[in-house]
């Protein structure tokens, strides 16, 4: 049975990143072949392992701050305040590529902790705990990451409501990697920055994104990735224009569309990280090659099902 446990799944952005902060619907996909779990034993005194630092609680380091929010808060909710543990944290979901791997970690322990007070949170309660942990992580997340790293479907989120959206056919997405690590906190400050500098041009882009948002995701109940691609990759000139993309991110969208990919753009907060491409065929093999051979340090493939 092994010590109480939880576990969440990676995520990635469709459509609609730093648009949704400022209330634009975005898109989500779950990327569960990365995963992150949380354990917890009794201990002598509160006690972290993880593979960034083993120790007292106490002593963690500052990038620990945000699964130490989620332990807290989940504890306090559950009754286990107290209560001396060590909770053991892995995660093979890499930080810093806008894959989720803060909300996930966050998920991750807010079920381990639920588990050893033998009780069951309502989803609002889960993700309110979260949202606790994102919030020490990112400053003012939309809670998008805090969904979609829970998700068993693509869906639609628009100012904290998540609704699943209708996929036509099976589509494959390859996700490549810049090998580079971008600071969602960061991303999303400069946008909020150049929003006060330039406020037409950053509602401007964040309707456009609203609208790009809401056309992919009729071109995925209507099974038509030409239409899907397209949307993706205006969508990544437009987060180039707000200034969060990187010589790395344009160039593995440039590799994708050489390789044949409908569409290509970067995925979550950019300023390195991850792009994601739509692949034409189920196939991705001959898409991540060409992925890797432009820079890419490595891809994962995410698939989504049809809905019936
Ligand atoms: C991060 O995955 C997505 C952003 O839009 C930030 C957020 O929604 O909180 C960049």
């Amino acid at each position: 049975d092994g010590p109480p446990g939880g576990r969440a799944h990676a995520k990635a952005i469709l459509l609609g990143e730093h648009a949704v902060v400022y209330g634009a619907p975005a898109i989500a996909v779950p990327v569960r072949s990365l995963e992150a779990t949380a354990a917890l034993v009794p201990s002598t005194g509160s006690k972290i392992r993880s593979a960034l630092y083993t120790g007292p609680a106490a002593d963690a380091p500052p990038s620990l701050a945000p699964v130490l929010a989620a332990w807290h808060a989940a504890a306090e909710r559950c009754g286990t305040a107290g209560w001396a543990s060590t909770l053991t944290v892995r995660s093979d979901i890499p930080g810093g590529r806008g894959l989720g791997s803060s909300a996930a970690v966050a998920a991750a322990v807010a079920s381990a902790v639920a588990a050893q007070a033998r009780i069951v949170l309502s989803d609002e309660e889960r993700h309110a705990l979260i949202q606790r942990a994102e919030t020490v992580a990112h400053g003012r997340p939309s809670g998008i990451d805090a969904r979609a790293v829970v998700a068993t479907s693509p869906f639609r989120f628009q100012r904290g409501a998540a609704d699943p959206i209708d996929v036509g056919a099976p589509l494959a997405f390859v996700i490549a990697d810049t090998g580079t690590a971008g600071s969602t906190a960061d991303a999303v400050a400069s946008v909020r920055a150049l929003r006060d500098s330039h406020p037409r041009t950053v509602d401007t882009a964040v309707e456009r994104m609203a609208e790009l948002a809401d056309e992919a995701a009729i071109a995925i109940a209507e099974a038509d990735p030409d239409a899907l691609g397209a949307r993706m990759s205006a969508a990544h000139e437009i987060l180039a224009l707000l200034g969060v993309s990187s010589p790395g991110l344009d160039s593995l969208t440039r590799a994708a569309h050489a390789a044949g990919s409908p569409g290509a753009k970067l995925t979550g907060g950019g300023r390195g990280g991850c792009v994601i491409a739509l692949s034409l065929s189920p196939d991705t093999a001959g898409l991540e090659r060409a992925l890797r051979s432009a820079g890419a340090v490595r891809t994962w493939t995410t698939t989504l099902a049809a809905t019936a």
